[in-house]
């Protein structure tokens, strides 16, 4: 026996040994690939890992940004690790940058609450949240895609939190169906008193996309409110505030305007591209007229974007077809549309930004963004590996 011991005693001491080892080694490099990894950027990769200024992959999918005092504010979904990082574990993250490449990690601004009964509980799903300023309150205003926790997409409804503070912390208010009892400004006397109803159709045959242009969807949920999914928000030179959102079983887009302190509906909204099918709404607006890119409906998986132009927010809206070009343009470079950034102090300039999902690994979402170019009658992005804000003048 003690012969024996004495056998295993040699070989564990050297396991032991190699295990200190590699310990150390692993620690040497991980340390050297920190410095790496924290370093200064000076333009973008699109599609590459984007570290913020600890040198940790910057988490905010779904994003949108606002520019207050000379910082810009980036929010966007906090995902985990695995298939269950889709759904909202963490809550809203922000960082902040002063140059647009590199980000400093604010933390949480909008915690997802441990309280089961709160609409908010950990494991909803709260995506594509979007921060607007409310010059007259002061109050930052967050909005956001919410589905209450184990039903899936089906609630389909609007989040809204306030904070004193840019990077938060944010006060979640309510969630909400926009404008129950309320049609369309842009919807027919007739359509409101008809009585077709979706099961007394067959989906996607000429009578029922007729019927879905004709507002099926807005008569069945009038009382209730309006769908919301995938949205973005938006002020406009006057002050007002615009929500933009996939409505009616992601069949048509709305835009329903704010109230005054951004933080319920007017009550004015108008309909967009009735059947066209779109989510990832993402808009900006250039000498007078207002730009849209969408993307279509295909779950998590890349599709081609749509454009649009209208010279009044609430529209008519024109389409102006796939503002990518060159290679992959027809899956929007493997990414989807998330909002679009104006760049302060430069004239024209504007960022496009989408998201390339992982929903098996939702943390190892990568951003892309790119340039946008506003041509006489059509955007254009293309891609570009690496650039800088150089491309604008
Ligand atoms: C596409 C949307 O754009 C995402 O935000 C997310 O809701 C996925 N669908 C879910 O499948």
């Amino acid at each position: 026996m003690k012969n024996r011991s004495k056998h295993y005693l040699i070989p564990a001491v050297i396991v032991l040994s190699l295990v200190v080892y590699a310990g150390a080694i692993s620690a040497k490099s991980e340390k050297v690939s920190n410095q790496q990894t924290a370093q200064r950027y000076d333009s973008f990769r699109p599609g590459a890992i984007w570290n913020d200024t600890n040198g940790k992959v910057i988490n905010a999918h779904g994003g949108g940004i606002i520019y207050y005092k000379g910082v810009y504010y980036w929010f966007g979904e906090h995902k985990i690790t695995g298939p269950i990082g889709n759904t909202a574990q963490v809550g809203v993250h922000c960082y902040a940058s002063k140059d647009l490449y590199n980000w400093k990690d604010e933390g949480i601004a909008l915690h997802v609450s441990d309280d089961p009964h709160s609409d908010i509980t950990k494991g909803c799903i709260l995506e594509r949240p979007k921060v607007i300023y409310n010059k007259k309150t002061r109050k930052f205003v967050m909005w956001f895609h919410l589905e209450l926790k184990g039903e899936g997409y089906s609630a389909a409804r609007a989040g809204v939190a306030i904070s004193d503070r840019p990077a938060g912390p944010y006060t979640f208010l309510r969630s909400l169906r926009p404008n129950a009892g309320i049609w369309p400004l842009n919807f027919k006397k007739s359509w409101e008193t008809s009585t077709l109803q979706p099961d007394s159709l067959k989906g996607w045959t000429p009578a029922w996309m007729k019927a879905v242009e004709e507002g099926l969807f807005v008569r069945r949920d009038f009382k209730t409110g309006q769908m919301f999914r995938d949205m973005t928000a938006f002020v406009d030179t006057d002050g007002k505030a615009y929500l933009i959102y996939s409505s009616e079983e992601n069949l048509t887009l709305q835009i329903a305007q704010l109230n005054d302190d951004y933080t319920g509906f007017s009550g004015k909204y108008v309909r967009v591209f009735p059947g066209g099918h779109n989510e990832g709404p993402a808009i900006f607006k250039d000498r007078g007229k207002y730009y849209m890119v969408t993307s279509g409906c295909t779950g998590w998986a890349p599709n081609a974007a749509r454009s649009g132009v209208a010279s009044s927010i609430f529209g008519p809206w024109k389409a102006l077809g796939n503002p990518c070009v060159g290679q992959d343009s027809a899956l929007t470079f493997h990414g989807q549309s998330t909002y679009i950034l104006p760049v302060e102090g430069k004239k024209n300039a504007f960022i496009f930004m989408a998201d390339r999902w992982n929903p098996q690994n939702p943390i190892d979402g990568r951003y892309i963004w790119l340039p946008i170019e506003i041509k006489e009658d059509r955007l254009v992005i293309k891609w570009l590996d690496n650039w800088s804000l150089n491309v604008f003048h």
